[in-house]
This record gives C-alpha cells, structure tokens and sequence, in this order.
C-alpha cells in the first residue's frame, strides 16, 4: 500500500506545533524538573489535604521526579499567581503549563473540539442557563461540562462564579482552552484511568448525548464488562490489535491507537459527522500552518491547499491539509479493522449513516424550516424559549435525535430507536405539528403542510387504509 492520504493527515496532527493563542513557555525536560521546593509542599501538605499527597505519591510523576511545584510554579507575572509559603504559585495547572513536558499531548489537544467547547455555546449559555435556569446553574452544570471562563480577583484568587471548574473546554487565564484534569483524575494522573469508559461518562451521559447509555447497551459494552480482566488497561502502550482485543471503549474508537493508526488527543478527527446539530452534515477538517483546525461542512467550498481562510475568531491562517469526510471515515473504520471484516464495517457504517439522512430528510429540515418560516413571519418572538414550540424543537434535535444518531453510530438498537428515533416521531408528529398549527394559524397549509408534502416520508399521514395504531396490528382477519 502507498501511504495514503489519512497517514500523511495524522503525521501531520501529531506534530503539530501548538497555535499561538497563548505566550510561549519554557519547555522542560528532565534536566528542568524536582524543583527544590518540592519537598516542603509534600511534606506539609501530607499534613494538610493528605489525600491529594499520597495520590500524587502513587503516580507516575513521584516516580519519574516531577513534584508540585513543577506543576504549580508560576511567574509573578501571571494573572492567578499567589504568594504562597514563600513561593508563587498557581492553583490552575492549565494545559500549557503540561504542554511543558507533554508537548504532543497540547498540540492535538489544543483546536479540537473538546478544546473549542465553550466558545462553542458561549451564546446560547444566558437563554438556556441564565433564562430557563438561574445564574447559578451555570458554574454547576453547563460549566462542569463544556468549561467557564476562569475569572481571577484581584488579589489572584480565583472566583467561586467560575472555579472548581474542569470542564472540557475551559478558558484559563493564561489564554489556554480546555483541562487536562477532565478526564485525568488528579493527582493520579493514570493513563489507565483514562482508558476505562468512565473518564468519559461524567459529560458524555445524560439525555442529550448517551454515549455511557448507548455503550453499555451495546454489544461491546456486554463484553467489556464480561472481559474487563483481558483489557490490559494498565500496559505501557495500549494499541488495539496488539495489546489487546477483547473490546474497544470510548477511547479505542475516539483516540486510541489500533494497528498502524497512531493515537491522538483530538477527539473529533476520526468524526464524519456533527451528530449534535439541528441538522447533521458531514464535516471537513482543515489545518492551518500554525496548528489551528476547523471544520467546515460538506457543502461549502472546499478549501485549496495553501489558499488563506478567515476564522470564526476573525484571524486569518494558510490552509496546510484538509482532511475529507471520506478520508475521516476511513481512520475510524481503522478501528474496526483490527477486529472486524471490511464487508461487516462497510455494512455498518451504511446502516448508521442511514439513520443520519433518515433523521435529516424527514424530520430536521422540515422541522427547520418550519421554524425559519415563524420566525420570518414575525410568528414567534425572536426571544428563545418564551414558547412551547421553542422548547419542543430544542429537544426534537438536541435530546431525541441526539440519541437516535448517537445510538446508530454506536450499536445500540435500543437507543437508535426506543429512546431515539421512536420519540423523534412521536413529538414530531404528536407535539411539533400541532404547536406549528396552531401557531401559523390560517398560514398553516402555506407554512406547515406544503413543506411536509416535500417529503414522500410523510405520505402515510394522508394515506388511508394503513395498520391502525391503536391495535398495532392493523387489518387483522385471521385473529
Ligand atoms: C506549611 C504548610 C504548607 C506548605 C509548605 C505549602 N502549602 Fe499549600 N496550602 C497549605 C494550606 C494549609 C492550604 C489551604 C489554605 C486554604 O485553606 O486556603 C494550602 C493551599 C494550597 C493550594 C490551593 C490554593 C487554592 O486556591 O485553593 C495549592 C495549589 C497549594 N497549596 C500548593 C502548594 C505548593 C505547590 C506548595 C509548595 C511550594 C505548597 N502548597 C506549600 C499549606 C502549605
Ligand atoms: C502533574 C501536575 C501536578 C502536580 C505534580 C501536582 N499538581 Fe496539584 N493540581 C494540578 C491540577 C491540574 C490541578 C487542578 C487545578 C485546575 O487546573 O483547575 C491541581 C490542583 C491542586 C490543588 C487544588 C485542588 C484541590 O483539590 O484542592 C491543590 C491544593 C494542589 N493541586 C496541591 C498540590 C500539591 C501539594 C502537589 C504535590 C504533592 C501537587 N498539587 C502536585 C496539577 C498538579
Ligand atoms: C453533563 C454534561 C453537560 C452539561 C451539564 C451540558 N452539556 Fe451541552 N453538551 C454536552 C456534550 C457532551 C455535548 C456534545 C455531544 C456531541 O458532540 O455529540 C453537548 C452539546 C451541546 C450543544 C450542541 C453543540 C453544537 O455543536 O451545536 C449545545 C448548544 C449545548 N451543549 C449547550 C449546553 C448548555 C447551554 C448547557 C447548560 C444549560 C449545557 N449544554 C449543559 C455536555 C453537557
Ligand atoms: C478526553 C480525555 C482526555 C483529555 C482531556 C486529556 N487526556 Fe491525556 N490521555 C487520555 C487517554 C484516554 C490516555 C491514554 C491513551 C492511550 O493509551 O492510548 C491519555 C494519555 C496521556 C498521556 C500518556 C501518553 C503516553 O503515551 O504514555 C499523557 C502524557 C497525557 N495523556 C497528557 C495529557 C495532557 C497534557 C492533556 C491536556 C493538554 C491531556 N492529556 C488531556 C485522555 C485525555
Ligand atoms: C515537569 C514536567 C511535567 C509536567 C509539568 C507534567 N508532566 Fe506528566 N509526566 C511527566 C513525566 C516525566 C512523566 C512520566 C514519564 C512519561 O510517562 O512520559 C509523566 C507522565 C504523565 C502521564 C502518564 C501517567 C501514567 O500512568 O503512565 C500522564 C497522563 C501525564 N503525565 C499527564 C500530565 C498532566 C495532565 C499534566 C498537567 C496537569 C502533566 N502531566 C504535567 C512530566 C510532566
Ligand atoms: C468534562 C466533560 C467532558 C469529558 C470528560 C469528555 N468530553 Fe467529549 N465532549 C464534551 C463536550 C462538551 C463536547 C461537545 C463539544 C462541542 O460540540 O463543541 C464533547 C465532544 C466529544 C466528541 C465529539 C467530537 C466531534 O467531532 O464533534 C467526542 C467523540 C468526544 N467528546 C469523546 C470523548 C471521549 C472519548 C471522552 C473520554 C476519554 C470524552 N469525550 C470526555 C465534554 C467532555
Ligand atoms: C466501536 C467504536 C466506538 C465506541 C466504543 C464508542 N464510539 Fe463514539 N462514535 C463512534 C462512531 C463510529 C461515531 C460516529 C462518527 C461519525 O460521525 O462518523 C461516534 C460518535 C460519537 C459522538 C458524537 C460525535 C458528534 O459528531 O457529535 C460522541 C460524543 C461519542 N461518539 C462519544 C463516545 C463515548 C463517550 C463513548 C464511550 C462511552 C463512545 N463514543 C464509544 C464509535 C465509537
Ligand atoms: C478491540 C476489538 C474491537 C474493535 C476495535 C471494534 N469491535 Fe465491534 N465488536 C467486537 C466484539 C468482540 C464484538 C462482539 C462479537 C460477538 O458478538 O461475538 C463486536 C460487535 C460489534 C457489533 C455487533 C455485531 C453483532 O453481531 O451483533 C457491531 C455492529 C460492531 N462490533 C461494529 C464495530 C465498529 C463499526 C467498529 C469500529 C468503529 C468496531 N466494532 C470496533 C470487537 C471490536
């Protein structure tokens, strides 16, 4: 085989230089570290807060050296430095000050979707949280997940609005996004730990997006509680075909290594498609010269190599490489080859992107369009969530076809349809159509009903003579 396109793609993401958001720090090697204040932290900190000492005691970085302070040191200079015990210190060790010693780790961690979660829903935070919840919803729940903006007081502490916080996307005060300590447990900092399907659940659970749910419902989720012994979690590397077989979680298939496919912390590269929007569409990667990615959809132009691109955060950068939705199916279906056939993952992955253009084509477009169309006619107040429909079709897309998408592209059929796209019909046809109805009022064929008749999906609805839904069995004569 000639290196193809997707080898090139992730030499290139694992050797990435991380993007200049942020001042540049010392790198560090071995010859840096067991700063000589060290020793007090342990030693007084064994006394105070001893359960955070002896983990750090069993990790790998005691044994390799690494103490407190190499983490927590800070220049007097920074924003949340602290005098504390005769020393500056920071209490955030933000992705870059691990970028220090974990160079490779920062640069595919930084511009991946984990890492651009909160600007991500930055805008939607006051209508969903501040509106329908209160302020105080957001520092407890929405941060947690997808990340706050650090806030530091003046006499830099941190403020409580915003920290305890270790969410995936967290903006720290040095400018980095993200925390490592999202799925490293501190201060273990244990590989193994990260490899189990846990270090994934705390967010990745829930109504909106059931991947703990749609895993244990699946068919590797049974054997990995039945093999978990055989998992090898605890060796040194951990490629899937080589160290182990029994079963791949979360991490196998987002950003493990599995045969020639090397691992990555870029949890979003193997991803054809944006599951969690009202519309799923599949997604180009794009990496600029300086290490920043982006994704674009399908139908726009693609980008040419070289070519200058604006960004969402108005910058302008050199496009290096573009990664297709083809080229990304690809590395995923890598994955599956070290324990599946080629003809069984072809099958599969045609069976889950079914599911996908199922959902677009009979229910998200017209549901959207259905929406643009209140909107445009001053039907609805521009204000989110001041009507029951508002609500209604926030879970039609966020919640019930999240989970029906999420379901089929993780072999839960229990997910793909009871929970997922059996609700999505239900409030789709019980809930969504009579709310527009009613809204549209005598504009409803205009602005409900021709847009249903687009689609030949939604026929039956005007079909007679079908299977009754109240004796699930229709036109029964023989019983
Ligand atoms: C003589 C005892 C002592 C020494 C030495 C010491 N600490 Fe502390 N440290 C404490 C105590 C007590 C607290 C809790 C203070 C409080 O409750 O706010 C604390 C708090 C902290 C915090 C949390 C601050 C926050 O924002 O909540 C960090 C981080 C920290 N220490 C790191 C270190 C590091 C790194 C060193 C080594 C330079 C060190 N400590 C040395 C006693 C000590
Ligand atoms: C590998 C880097 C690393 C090392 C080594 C390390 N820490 Fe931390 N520490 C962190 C991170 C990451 C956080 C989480 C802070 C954040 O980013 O929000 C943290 C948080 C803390 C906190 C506040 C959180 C809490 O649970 O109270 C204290 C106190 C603390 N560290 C003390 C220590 C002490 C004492 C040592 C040495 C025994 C130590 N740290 C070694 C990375 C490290
Ligand atoms: C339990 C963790 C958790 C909490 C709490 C949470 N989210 Fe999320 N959210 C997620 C995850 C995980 C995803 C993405 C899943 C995916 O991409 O498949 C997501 C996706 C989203 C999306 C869709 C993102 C997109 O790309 O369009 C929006 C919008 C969103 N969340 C907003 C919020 C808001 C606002 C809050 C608080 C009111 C909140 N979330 C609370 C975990 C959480
Ligand atoms: C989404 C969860 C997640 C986040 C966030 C995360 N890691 Fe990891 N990390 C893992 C997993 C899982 C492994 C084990 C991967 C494997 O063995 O294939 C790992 C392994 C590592 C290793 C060991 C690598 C090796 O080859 O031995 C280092 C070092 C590391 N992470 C550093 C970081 C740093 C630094 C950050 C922040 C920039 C970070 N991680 C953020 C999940 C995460
Ligand atoms: C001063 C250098 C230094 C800093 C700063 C540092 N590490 Fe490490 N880290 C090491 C060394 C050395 C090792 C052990 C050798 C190795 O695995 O590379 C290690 C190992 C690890 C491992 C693998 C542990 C295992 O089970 O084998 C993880 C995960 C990790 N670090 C995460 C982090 C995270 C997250 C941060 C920031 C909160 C961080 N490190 C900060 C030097 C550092
Ligand atoms: C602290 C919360 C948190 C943890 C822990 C976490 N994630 Fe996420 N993850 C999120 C959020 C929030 C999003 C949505 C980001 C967005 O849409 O911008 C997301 C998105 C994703 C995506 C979608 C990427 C894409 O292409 O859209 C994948 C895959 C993913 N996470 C896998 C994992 C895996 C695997 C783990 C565990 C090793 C993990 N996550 C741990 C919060 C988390
Ligand atoms: C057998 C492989 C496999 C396992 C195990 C697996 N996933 Fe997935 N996951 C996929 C595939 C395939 C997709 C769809 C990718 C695409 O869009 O092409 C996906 C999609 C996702 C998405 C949605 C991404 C988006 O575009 O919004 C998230 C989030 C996610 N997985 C997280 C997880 C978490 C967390 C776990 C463990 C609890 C997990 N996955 C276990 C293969 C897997
Ligand atoms: C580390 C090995 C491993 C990897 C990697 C892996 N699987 Fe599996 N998969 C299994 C095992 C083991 C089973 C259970 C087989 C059985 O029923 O005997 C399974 C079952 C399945 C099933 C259910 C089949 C059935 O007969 O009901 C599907 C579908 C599936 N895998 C798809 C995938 C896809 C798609 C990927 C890649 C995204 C993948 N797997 C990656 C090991 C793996």
């Amino acid at each position: 085989m000639t290196a193809p396109f997707w080898v090139l793609l992730i030499l290139l993401l694992s050797t990435l230089p991380a993007g200049p958001v942020f001042a540049e720090k010392v790198k560090l090697d071995s010859s840096h570290w067991g700063h000589e204040a060290g020793e007090d932290c342990v030693s007084c900190h064994s006394k105070s807060s001893a359960g955070l000492a002896s983990q750090w005691r069993e990790s790998a970085h005691a044994e390799a050296g690494v103490n407190c302070m190499d983490c927590h040191q800070a220049d007097r200079a920074d924003v949340d430095a602290i005098e504390h015990e005769g020393q500056i210190i920071a209490t955030i060790v933000s992705p870059q000050d691990c970028g220090r010693c974990h160079e490779k780790e920062l640069a595919e961690q930084q511009g991946s979707v984990h890492a651009e979660a909160f600007a991500i829903i930055e805008d939607r935070l006051p209508a969903l949280a501040d509106n329908v919840g209160g302020p105080a919803m957001r520092a407890a729940s929405c941060d947690q997940c997808h990340g706050s903006r650090v806030k530091v007081k003046g006499d830099g502490s941190l403020d409580a609005a915003t920290w305890p916080n270790s969410g995936i996307g967290r903006i720290n005060p040095d400018g980095s996004k993200g925390s490592c300590s999202s799925c490293h447990g501190r201060h273990r900092f244990s590989k193994a730990q990260a490899r189990e399907p846990a270090a994934c659940v705390r967010c990745h659970s829930g109504p909106d997006s059931p991947d703990k749910e749609v895993f244990e419902a699946s068919k590797h989720g049974m054997i990995y509680a039945a093999q978990r012994e055989d998992m090898n979690l605890d060796a040194p590397e951990w490629v899937a075909g080589r160290d182990y077989t029994a079963a791949p979680t979360c991490v196998t298939c987002h950003m493990g290594g599995a045969g020639k496919l090397p691992p990555s912390h870029d949890v979003g590269m193997r991803n054809v498609w944006n599951l969690n929007a009202p519309v799923s569409e599949r997604q180009y990667l794009v990496v600029f010269e300086d290490g920043v990615k982006m994704e674009l959809p399908e139908s726009a132009e693609v980008p040419k190599r070289g070519s200058e691109l604006v960004r969402p955060d108005g910058s302008s950068g050199t496009v290096k490489v573009v990664a297709t939705p083809k080229r990304r199916r690809q590395a995923m279906s890598m994955v599956c080859l070290e324990c599946h056939s080629k003809g069984f993952t072809q099958g599969f992955m045609d069976q889950f992107d079914s599911v996908v253009e199922l959902f677009n084509s009979k229910f998200a477009l017209p549901a959207r369009e259905i929406m643009d169309a209140l909107y445009r006619e001053e039907l609805l107040t521009p204000t989110p969530f001041d009507e029951p429909i508002e609500f209604t079709y926030w879970e039609l897309w966020h919640d019930e076809g999240a989970r029906a998408r999420h379901g089929a592209a993780m072999m839960s059929p229990n997910h793909a349809w009871w929970e997922g796209m059996y609700v999505v019909g239900r409030s789709f046809y019980a809930r969504f159509l009579p709310e527009a109805r009613a809204v549209a009022g005598a504009k409803s064929p205009v602005l409900v009903d021709a847009v249903l008749a687009e689609d030949a999906a939604h026929q039956w609805l005007r079909d007679p003579g079908q299977s009754s839904p109240i004796l699930g069995f229709g036109h029964e004569e023989s019983h």
